[in-house]
């Protein structure tokens, strides 16, 4: 994940829990069924549900209706401190179809980019996936295993993101380490990335007040003195245009608050605890324009099958992660990665530390990646555990151009590595996107888990 999301606050007439629950609406998580398969092929089907991020509930006062935040700025007198926040809000349950376009329907799930509510316009969209229990989050640890999925996001443009990726988040949302968290996961509190992002409203049991600033050009949006940060694992960051699939790891294990240079903000990108650029495979900025997008070998006006495989250096699940592989599958027939066609570099289809080494030193990138253990460290990620996540954002910092366009806008376009997509500079402004694409639609479906070669079938 590059910045970090749109977020959008409501300002509604009832509950609110801070990091209390509050009662107003019932958190009732969607359903969805997923597969677990083993090595002849065989799978079964399990039900889970999908939890939304506690950033994007009403925050009102414990007992009451009074907003705890509002637009992008906290309630003073119930907000004076981090610690008296965190004790007067309460985080409420969600209408997960009427007020955030999230639906599910077996095995699918759809996330709608912009929802007219009846108090409210809501802004994208992040959930997680729970585990049997409908209250702590699915852990996943995939060394050695495969991960596939549906996806059809022939109605994302330029601009967009459908993401579904994994980071480093306690199992229970913080609540056991931070016991002034009482919402937990069965709220989807706990987030972290790369990115060490800002704009979490309550970090480690506390509301992130310190400091805070509401964002300039996003009216739901503002970031506070504490970021929160982990490893992380991006399966599938893409619209119709593109996709790119990128490990980022950090020098720490579990989800870290940080402050300062330790967050990596702005010139300091290189110098904080975490990897913020990963070591990214996009087809396009690899050489191949012709590979993914509408009409292409992977067609994306359609629906198609995304396959990930973690290989370990032993073949086993305790072994060091040294490759992730990719394919996909559509219409039947099994498609394979890319191969990269750019000059001074092998014709690499997948992800290892030689082809991480070879993509910063022939683009000119920082290799912090590489610094901070490569691929191993994503492994070790994996062994802790790593939640599911699954996303619908517009980018109010970089306008997606880092994903489906030209970036930096003002390096030059033919250097290798700038261009990344089709799309034109001056495209995925939020104000442009949230105007114009307002039906814009990711869906992700039929999610399966298993042993190398068990999930797909050609
Ligand atoms: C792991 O499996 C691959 C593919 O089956 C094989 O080529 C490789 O030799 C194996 N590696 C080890 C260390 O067993």
């Amino acid at each position: 994940m590059f910045p970090t999301l749109a977020l959008v606050s409501l300002s509604f007439l009832a509950i609110a829990y801070g990091q209390q629950v509050g009662t107003l609406t019932a958190e009732t998580h969607p359903k969805l069924s997923v597969s677990q398969c083993t090595a002849g092929g065989s799978c079964t089907t399990v039900q889970r549900s999908v939890v939304l991020d506690s950033n994007w509930r009403w925050l009102h006062d414990v007992g009451g209706s009074t907003n705890c935040y509002t637009g992008n700025t906290w309630d003073d007198s119930l907000c004076p401190d981090p610690t008296t926040c965190a004790a007067n809000c309460a985080l409420d349950g969600a209408d997960y179809s009427g007020t955030y376009g999230i639906t599910t329907s077996g095995n699918a799930l759809s996330l709608k980019f912009v929802t007219q509510g009846p108090y409210s316009t809501n802004i994208g969209s992040r959930v997680y996936l729970l585990s049997e229990d409908d209250s702590t989050y699915e852990m996943f640890n995939l060394k050695n295993q495969e991960f596939t999925f549906d996806v059809d996001m022939s109605a994302l443009p330029c601009g967009l993101n459908g993401a579904l990726y994994f980071v480093e988040m306690d199992k229970d949302g913080g609540s056991g380490r931070f016991p002034t968290n009482k919402a937990g996961s069965k709220y989807g509190t706990g987030y972290c990335d790369t990115q060490c992002p800002h704009d979490i409203k309550f970090i480690n049991g506390e509301a992130n007040v310190l400091d805070w600033a509401g964002s300039s050009n996003d009216p739901n949006a503002g970031t506070g003195h504490y970021g929160t940060c982990c490893n992380e694992m991006d399966i599938w960051e893409a619209n119709s245009m593109g996709a790119a699939v990128t490990p980022h790891v950090c020098t720490v294990q579990g989800q870290t608050r940080c402050e300062g240079t330790d967050c990596g903000d702005g010139d300091e990108r290189y110098d904080g605890i975490c990897d913020k650029d990963g070591c990214d495979f996009n087809s396009w900025r690899m050489g191949d324009q012709t590979f993914l997008g509408p009409g292409k070998t992977v067609d994306t006006s359609s629906k198609f099958t995304v396959v990930t495989q973690f290989i370990t250096a032993d073949n086993t699940t305790s072994g060091d992660l040294s490759e992730i592989r990719r394919l996909y599958v559509q219409n039947g027939k099994v498609i394979a990665n890319s191969k990269t066609q750019i000059a001074g570099m092998d014709a690499y289809d997948s992800i290892t530390d030689d082809f991480c080494n070879a993509q910063k030193t022939t683009f000119g990138d920082t290799n912090t990646f590489e610094q901070m253990g490569g691929l191993a460290t994503m492994g070790d990620a994996f062994e802790t555990g790593m939640v599911l996540v699954m996303s619908i954002w517009d980018d109010h910092e970089a306008k997606m151009l880092w994903l489906d366009s030209d970036y930096p806008t003002d390096a030059d376009a033919s250097a290798p590595g700038v261009s990344r997509g089709p799309c034109p500079t001056t495209s995925g402004d939020p104000t442009d996107v949230e105007s114009q694409s307002p039906g814009a639609t990711v869906i992700f479906s039929n999610i399966k888990t298993g042993p190398i070669g068990s999930t797909f079938t050609s």
